[in-house]
């Protein structure tokens, strides 16, 4: 079987590399990948230093889209892959998560009559304004293989009425961050950047819905600026947060620390050994909560209500700068020594996925 994974932003390269280095184990001989790279991200820090850090080989093909509003970056990548898929001859397109990439390939594979597989299918928001709700609900929709991160994603895609091609093999993303929590570079990452374990916040800003509402993102900045008056803030920042407050001359507090995006491992590090983890990234809060870090949400939902249940996230309160950092500040201080419960599989979500795609073949 030929699958070929399509990926395109930050967060897909980290997964699709799960799914290479478990196929490299050589348990699935009849299984071979081809990596399209769509050019949704494209500068070094967002995209090349991925593949060179996780060790991936650099992708087959690079479609090269670049930016664009949803509509050119969408149909930029529908028209690049269809081109390709005369040469590619796949026997299933694989996605991963929520992006305009993901989007995209789903819609030519459906178009093609080509099988698709989803790797975390049956996410929701249940906000439509969100882009990323869209994707999923789409990619959902049109996939034959609904590859579930937990027992929750299961159970509300048979709530839609999903009767089939629905697997619970648990989260690729906890397979990566077992796979690298020793990494050296985690482990040397509170030194690099001059903190102390369990007495800084971690912070990442990169929605929508924060860095496109100005009254909004003001109001993040004065509740980190309140934080960073308690305890060191690092905020590394995505290129569209950095245009945004760039754009609205929002000039953040000087003691918050704003760094380039980072490398993985030193993000699997840091989330690891925060106090507290804020951040509208869903992968981010994922990260905090295997490294058994309070985190705070900074969106007014999150797809991953399983994390909120098990008292390990929460999401931001309603009202000004002040009430914000409070909650950040006090989920610092109400670390659970307990440690998180297992939701997202046994760390081989991976293997449960090729397993499931080779019987299929
Ligand atoms: C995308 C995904 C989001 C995911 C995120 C991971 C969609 C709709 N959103 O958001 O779900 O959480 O990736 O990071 O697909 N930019 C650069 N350099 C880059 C990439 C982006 O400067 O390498 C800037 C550009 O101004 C661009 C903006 O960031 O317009 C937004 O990039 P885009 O790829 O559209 O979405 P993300 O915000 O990265």
């Amino acid at each position: 079987m030929h699958i070929v994974t399509v990926v395109g932003a930050r967060p897909q390269f980290v997964k699709a590399a799960v799914l290479t280095r478990r196929l490299l184990t050589g348990d699935f001989p009849t299984i071979r990948d081809t990596i399209v790279h769509t050019g949704q991200h494209y500068d070094h820090t967002m995209s090349g230093s991925f593949f060179t850090d996780l060790g991936m080989p650099a992708p087959a093909v690079n479609l090269s889209v670049g930016s664009g509003a949803h509509g050119a970056q969408t149909g930029a990548i529908m028209a690049g892959l269809e081109a390709e898929l005369p040469n590619l001859r796949p026997d299933l397109i694989l996605v991963y998560g929520d992006t305009n990439s993901t989007l995209a390939a789903a819609l030519v594979a459906a178009k093609a009559g080509i099988a698709l597989a989803h790797v975390e299918a049956g996410l929701r928001s249940f906000r439509r304004a969100m882009p990323e709700e869209i994707n999923r609900v789409v990619t959902d929709r049109l996939s034959d293989y609904l590859f579930c991160p937990s027992e929750k994603a299961a159970v509300q895609l048979r709530q839609e009425g999903r009767g089939s091609g629905i697997h619970v093999c648990g989260d690729v993303m906890y397979d990566s961050f077992l796979y690298y929590r020793n990494h050296p570079n985690a482990r040397a990452a509170t030194i690099k950047h001059g903190v102390q374990s369990r007495q800084f916040a971690l912070v990442t800003l990169h929605r929508a819905e924060n860095t496109d509402n100005p009254a909004r993102l003001a109001l993040l900045f004065d509740a980190l600026a309140d934080v960073a008056r308690q305890m060191p803030v690092l905020l590394p920042l995505h290129p569209r947060t950095r245009q945004a407050i760039a754009r609205l001359g929002i000039s953040p507090a000087d003691a918050i620390s704003i760094l380039e995006p980072l490398p993985y491992a030193e993000t699997i590090g840091l989330a690891g050994e925060a106090a507290v983890v804020a951040t509208d990234s869903g992968g981010l809060q994922k990260e905090a909560f295997f490294g058994a870090t309070p985190c705070v949400t900074l969106r007014d939902e999150t797809e991953w209500g399983e994390t909120v249940e098990a008292g390990w996230n929460r999401l931001m309160p309603q009202g000004d700068g002040a009430a914000i950092a409070g909650s950040i500040l006090q989920a610092a201080q109400n670390r659970s020594d307990a440690p998180p419960p297992q939701l997202f599989g046994n760390g081989d979500a991976a293997g449960e996925i090729l397993m499931q795609l080779q019987r299929y073949q």
